[in-house]
């Protein structure tokens, strides 16, 4: 359920629209008119600049969702002085008191869903399912590693040796740390990071996507609303260039956790080796260029669904997306013939309406480059389907979805972040070679599996170098939790988010062992 006075259940049954719909949905219109307002928060105060940026839904332009002032290198300063001024008070403060603040966040955001479903469609131009599952998953991160906190942190690890001499191991935050986010989960993302390092006892920096400041300005008043001290949080809203790049450069700083391009981890990669401090663990989630693998024991019309899910569901703007259908030639024509058909019924539009599948991309930087590579395609590239946009896409930022077939998976290049998929095929004596070419693009993040073979499906999972295999299934959406989730090679450093060992890169572990 995901209204009145229940709360959100992660992955629960989905809601009973005739009943739940109605009152959820006025709620959300009634949001669709407010002007949010954000800029940097420092101390617990949100403060003015000399550039304040109108903030345009990204679905018609003629719209305004607020304004937001972005930090200059002043506030940089101020942020980390901040920060560094909070991390004795916060790491002093019981595991306990830290972990209730973050489990009030979590309630705090559930009595605020319309709000910030509203607010998810106005800035990022997600729908309403998206925008709901935004809410849904940020508030398991709140929980989960509360949870985690908890049972990790609480209490210290003694251990006992043969000759009776004793050790006690505690694991404290490890100072500052910076949590870079990118604009697709503007709040998930954002406040997953966010609380993991401030339940490990990490006092926080945030730098959201420059896109999605006021989704970043609402979700620090609720979590300064739900307890968490001004000095343990500050917000820098602002571009990469004025704002992360002096942060990651700065010696004061003691770890820092990015999800983003894999270009931008490689630039902070750099700058945290060119300080002259002392070294310090950089957590970085980045891009996929993901395939699903599907052979002909399949049954074509749920990898249809499921392809088409992967690869459209937030007009494809997920580092997990499906990138790459590959089909054993057997049942390509078949494949392709489903294809079309799903794809002609999608629906592009108004993200806040519950008939649209697919919405707008975020910026028409996004729209300009994902527009080019289609056409390029269109010269060397066979293609397959293309859902016609609707009316009035022209006020916003809509690439229609689009599918192409390509002779081989080398011709990928590039992530396209965005609703464009590719399919390729397979003869079954070649499955092999296409696993290690899958292999060889360097991502490694997202795989999906049909088969009917079970045999099949374990050969190829375990051949693949990926972070998260889905089989008979879609390949997006991991739950907190239960299927933790990051990449390896270019798609990340680990550990995965939202799983057992994520906390843990955090801290660091001091012992003190005494004698018999
Ligand atoms: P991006 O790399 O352009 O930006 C991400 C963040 O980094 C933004 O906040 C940006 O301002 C900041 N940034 C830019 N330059 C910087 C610099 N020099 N120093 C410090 N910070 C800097 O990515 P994006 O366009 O916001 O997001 C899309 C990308 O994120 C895609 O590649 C996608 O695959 C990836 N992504 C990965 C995951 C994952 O879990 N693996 C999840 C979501 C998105
Ligand atoms: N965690 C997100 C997903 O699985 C990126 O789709």
């Amino acid at each position: 359920h995901i209204y009145g006075d229940k709360r959100l259940n992660s992955r629960g049954p989905n809601i009973d629209i005739a009943a739940e719909w109605q009152p959820f949905s006025a709620d959300i219109q009634r949001w669709l008119n407010h002007q949010w307002q954000g800029g940097p928060i420092i101390n617990g105060q949100r403060l003015t600049t000399g550039t304040e940026i109108q903030v345009k839904a990204p679905y018609d332009h003629r719209i305004s969702a607020g304004q937001v002032h972005f930090a200059d290198s002043s506030c940089v300063e101020q942020a980390i002085a901040a920060a560094q001024g909070g991390v004795q008070s916060w790491q002093q403060t019981p595991v306990g008191v830290r972990t209730q603040a973050l489990r009030r966040l979590g309630d705090l955001l559930e009595d605020h869903l319309a709000e910030l479903v509203a607010l998810c469609h106005q800035e990022a131009g997600k729908t309403i399912q998206d925008g709901i599952d935004e809410v849904r998953e940020a508030v398991d991160f709140c929980r989960y590693y509360s949870l985690q906190a908890d049972q990790l942190f609480s209490t210290p690890l003694e251990r006992t040796i043969a000759d009776g001499s004793h050790c006690r191991m505690i694991r404290n935050g490890r100072g500052v740390f910076v949590c870079i986010s990118p604009w697709n989960f503007p709040l998930a993302i954002f406040l997953g990071q966010i609380t993991a390092a401030l339940a490990a006892g990490n006092t926080v920096i945030a730098k959201p996507a420059e896109q999605t400041s006021l989704i970043a300005n609402r979700a620090i008043e609720l979590m300064l609303e739900a307890g968490i001290p001004g000095s343990a949080i500050q917000l820098l809203p602002g571009d990469g260039a004025t704002v992360g790049a002096p942060l990651t450069s700065d010696p004061r700083i003691a770890g820092v956790a990015f999800t983003g391009s894999t270009e931008t981890a490689r630039l902070i990669n750099r700058a945290l080796a060119g300080r002259n401090a002392e070294p310090v663990p950089l957590i970085a989630e980045t891009g996929g260029q993901n395939a699903m693998i599907i052979d002909s024991t399949s049954l074509p019309e749920q990898v249809v669904k499921d392809a088409v899910q992967s690869a459209f569901v937030s007009a494809g703007q997920r580092c997990s997306a499906l990138r790459v259908l590959c089909v054993q030639s057997d049942i390509a024509d078949r494949i392709i013939d489903l294809l079309q058909g799903a794809m002609a019924e999608l629906k592009t539009g108004n993200p806040c309406l519950h008939s649209t599948d697919v919405g707008p991309v975020i910026d028409t930087e996004a729209q300009q480059g994902l527009l080019s590579y289609i056409d390029q395609m269109k010269s060397h590239a066979k293609l397959l389907a293309q859902t016609p946009l609707h009316a009035n896409a022209d006020q916003g930022t809509f690439v229609p979805p689009t599918a192409f077939e390509i002779d081989s998976i080398e011709r990928l290049g590039r992530e396209q972040f965005g609703p464009i998929m590719h399919l390729v095929r397979y003869k079954a004596r070649d499955l092999d070679r296409l696993i290690d070419q899958i292999n060889h693009c360097g991502y490694g993040l997202t795989l999906g599996i049909h088969s009917r073979n079970e045999g099949t499906a374990a050969h190829i999972e375990s051949r693949a170098r990926v972070g998260n295999t889905y089989i008979n299934r879609n390949q997006v959406g991991a739950t907190v939790g239960v299927q933790p989730f990051g990449g390896q090679g270019l798609s990340g450093t680990g550990p995965k988010a939202g799983g057992p060992h994520y906390l843990l890169r955090f801290t660091q572990l001091a012992t003190a062992a005494t004698p018999k």
